[in-house]
This record gives structure tokens, C-alpha cells and sequence, in this order.
């Protein structure tokens, strides 16, 4: 059953929004968990659709899920097989993370081709090739299968990575976490949920040094111990409600926000002119007073604008005056978005794969919109939102894979949008 969003847009929102738990953070913490035989309590899990499929993948390898409360789980992985069913691996680009921690527990795993979001040549070379330089022997089988073996004895290993790949750096953390030596990786992405990682991964009993930076060292030992956690605030779902508030000219109050991981992201936002007040944990977006002015955002990894914001800040760019220059240095195939927003009155050029440049203040009216991947699907609630008239925004299944029941949090700051399924 197909399901879409109608959203009649044009009005202020008000009050306040609460930022849920980090979904990269929570796909990471849970293949993090097949790494000890022992029970871990998961809590503050966002309830998205990537996320409910990692839980699928962990239960089809043998752990047993219990839920103790609407966002706590308890996950036990005490016999392990070394292959999860093709169609549920296929389902996220995030089931690769189920790697790592196979190899450290089992010796070896075999594995689909991972499927996810369309958004550019994500290659898994980063990810083998890291395995391969520790030692580990990848054969290639037939239907895009791969099959992965650790040697029988590991030695100390330092890996340097192709780029600063997210999940490569988090497959190898895991990895390295279950094994008695230590080991280094060089050029490791440093996102938050990285850092989250590691910490969880302290807590099981690795030491680790470097979280943060682009070198990470890790002694890991053969049994870590089962821990309690709790996932993160998501730093991306705090900066789309920052272009919400600011691109819909809406006061509002998001709570929750790790302010400690968004230091470049304020930054843009003052330079596009936008007031904002930060009190605790809390980041007032004072869109009403706001004047917005274009300005150039480039993506870079971490500490650097993410990548994962570029398309709510477009909306933003629509509403500025001047232009605004989009340079996503990491994916190439990001800007799908652009021709929903164009239909809806937005005046943006595509330059090449990564860069594109709008041209604002354009006002936005309501149209017929489709997401082709999460990010896109939240840009385009904003676009609707801040758009006159009413759109009808068709896959609303991108966006639950990355943003909670988003229609009900909306509905609650006065958005007028309703999920609408179609047989
Ligand atoms: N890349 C570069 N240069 C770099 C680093 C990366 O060009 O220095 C390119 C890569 O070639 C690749 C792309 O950027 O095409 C993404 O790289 P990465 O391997 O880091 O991506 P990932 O690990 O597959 C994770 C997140 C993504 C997020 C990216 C980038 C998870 C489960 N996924 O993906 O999240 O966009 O890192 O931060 O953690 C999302 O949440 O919507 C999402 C797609």
C-alpha cells in the first residue's frame, strides 16, 4: 500500500519540537551489539524504518529482541549464523555494519549487496578494502554475494582508509573491538555517531583513543561485556527543524539538540541571516525576525557542514535573497530534489553532479512532489510547508526510514499535513 503526504502549506508554525535519537547512531549501536554474547539494554531508539530493519537483520542472525518499553530494547546475541536472508540486508545500505562485528564474533560472514538510498556511487570498496589490508580474504560470489574470512590469527594492523568513509570507519571500530591487540585507523570519518560508537564501545570494555579525530586507536578484547545506553539526540533531525522554523518564517523552539556537534551548522545559519537563540539544550529559531540572505554552504565530513543538510538548506536558499551556491563535495547524485522544487516555483540550476545555485527570494506554491530518498523526503514537507497552497508529496515511505511519525510532530507545531494511503 502506497502512502502519501497532503500538506497545505503558507501558515506559521509555533510552539516546540523535541529532536528523537540519532538514527545513524542507532544502526551503528545495534550491529554494535553482535559483538558480545552477553544482554545490552538500547534506549532512546528513534522507531524509523532503517531502524526496525537493522532489528529484523540482528534477529535473523540468531539474537533475541525483547522490548521493554516503546524505545528501549534489550538484544541478546548469544549463537550467531553468519548470514542474514538476502531481502532484509537488501532493504538498507546500513546492514554492511553487520560486518564488522561477524567477522570479530564468527571469523566470517557471507553478505548481499547492500541496497539504501539513491544518492550517488556508493561504492563498498572502502569498507573490503579495510577489511583486506587487516588480513581479512573477500571472495565475490555469484547474485552480488560476498563472502568474507578473518585469518586465524590477527596481528596488529594499521588500516588507512580510501576517504573518510562513515560506515568503513565504524565496520572497522567493531571489528578491531573484539579482538585482544591494538589496532589504528587512519583517515577515519569523526561524525557524532562515530564518536557514539566509540563510546558505546568504551563501555563494553574497548579502549579507545583519537574519538573525534581522524586517527582512531583501539585495543579491543574477545569479550566485551553487555551495557546499558542510551541513543544520542540526532543532529541531523536538529538541523531540518532549524530549516523548517527559518525557511516557514516560524518561531519555534527545538529541544534536545546536541549543540555540541552543530557548531558549522550555526554558522550557515547566521551567515543566511537567520536568528536563532541556543539556551541549554534548546535552539530557539527565530524565523519572524529573520532576514535571509543567500550565502555558500559546502559540504565537507565532520566538523564540516553535513552533507545529510544540504537539501533542507536549499529550501532555505529559496527564501534568500541573493544567491545561494550548494556545493555537496561528497555525494553526486544529491540533487534530485532540485526539479520538485523548481515545479514549486524555485528558480535552481544544477552546475554539475555537485554543486547548484539558487537564485531567491522565490515564493513556493503547492504541487505534485515525489522524494527519491529520506533527506529529499524532509526537504520537501519544508518546501510544502513553506509553499502556498497544497502539495501532495508521494513516497512517504523514504521519509519514515529516517524521521519518526513525522506527520504527528508536525501536526503539533500547527502544520496542516496529513498521511493519505492509496491501495
Ligand atoms: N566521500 C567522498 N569523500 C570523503 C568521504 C566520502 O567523496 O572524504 C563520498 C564517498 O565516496 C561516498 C559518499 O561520500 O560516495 C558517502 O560516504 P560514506 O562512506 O561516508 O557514506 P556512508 O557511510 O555510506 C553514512 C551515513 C549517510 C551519510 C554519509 C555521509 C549511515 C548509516 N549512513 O553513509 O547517511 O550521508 O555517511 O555522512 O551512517 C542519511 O542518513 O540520509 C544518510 C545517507
Amino acid at each position: 500500500m502506497a502512502e502519501f503526504f497532503e500538506i497545505e502549506g503558507g501558515k506559521k508554525l509555533k510552539g516546540d519540537i523535541e529532536v528523537r535519537g540519532s538514527k545513524n547512531g542507532a544502526l551503528a549501536i545495534l550491529a554494535a551489539t553482535l559483538l558480545t554474547s552477553q544482554p545490552l539494554v538500547i534506549k532512546n531508539l528513534p522507531l524509523l524504518g532503517d531502524v526496525l530493519v537493522m532489528l529484523e537483520i540482528l534477529k535473523n542472525l540468531g539474537a533475541q529482541i525483547n522490548w521493554l518499553d516503546e524505545r528501549t530494547v534489550k538484544i541478546q546475541a548469544k549463537d550467531l549464523k553468519t548470514q542474514a536472508e538476502d531481502k532484509l540486508v537488501r532493504k538498507i545500505r546500513a546492514s554492511i555494519l553487520i560486518a564488522g562485528p561477524l567477522l570479530a564474533r564468527k571469523g566470517e560472514l557471507k553478505i548481499a549487496k547492500p541496497g539504501g538510498c539513491h544518492i550517488g556511487v556508493r561504492g563498498l570498496d572502502t569498507h573490503f578494502e579495510g577489511f583486506q589490508e587487516t588480513g581479512v580474504f573477500l571472495e565475490k560470489e555469484e547474485g552480488e554475494k560476498y563472502h568474507l574470512k578473518a585469518p586465524k590469527v590477527f596481528q596488529p594492523t594499521k588500516v588507512v582508509l580510501n576517504e573518510f568513509s562513515v560506515t568503513a570507519t565504524e565496520n572497522l571500530m567493531m571489528f578491531f573491538a573484539g579482538q585482544d591487540l591494538e589496532n589504528e585507523i587512519h583517515l577515519a570519518a569523526s561524525e557524532p555517531h562515530i564518536q557514539e560508537l566509540g563510546e558505546f564501545l568504551k563501555e563494553m570494555g574497548a579502549e579507545i583513543e583519537g574519538l573525534g579525530t581522524h586517527t582512531i586507536k583501539i585495543r579491543g578484547k574477545k569479550n566485551l561485556k553487555g551495557v546499558e545506553h542510551s541513543i544520542w539526540p540526532d543532529y541531523i533531525e536538529a538541523g531540518t527543524f532549524f530549516s523548517l522554523a527559518a525557511s516557514t518564517k516560524s518561531n519555534l523552539k527545538i529541544k534536545n539538540v546536541p549543540v555540541e556537534f552543530l557548531e558549522m551548522v550555526f554558522r550557515s545559519l547566521k551567515k543566511m541571516g537567520v536568528s536563532y537563540r541556543i539556551e541549554g539544550q534548546s535552539v530557539f529559531i527565530e524565523g519572524e525576525n529573520s532576514k535571509l540572505v543567500g550565502a555558500k554552504i559546502q559540504t565537507l565530513p565532520y566538523p564540516g557542514f553535513p552533507t545529510d543538510l544540504q537539501a533542507p538548506f536549499a529550501v532555505l536558499g529559496t527564501q534568500s535573497a541573493g544567491t545561494t551556491l550548494i556545493f555537496d563535495t561528497l555525494f553526486e547524485g544529491r540533487f534530485k530534489y532540485v526539479d520538485e522544487l523548481n515545479q514549486m516555483g524555485a528558480k535552481i540550476t544544477v552546475c554539475d553532479p555537485h554543486r547548484i545555485l539558487i537564485v531567491g527570494p522565490t515564493p513556493l506554491s503547492g504541487a505534485k512532489i515525489k522524494s527519491y530518498d529520506l533527506r529529499a523526503g524532509a526537504t520537501l514537507i519544508i518546501a510544502a510547508l513553506t509553499a502556498s497552497g497544497k502539495s501532495q508529496l508521494a513516497g512517504a515511505d523514504e521519509v519514515d526510514r529516517g524521521y519518526e511519525k513525522i506527520e504527528e510532530r508536525l501536526q503539533k507545531i500547527g502544520a496542516e499535513i496529513k498521511r493519505v494511503s492509496i491501495e
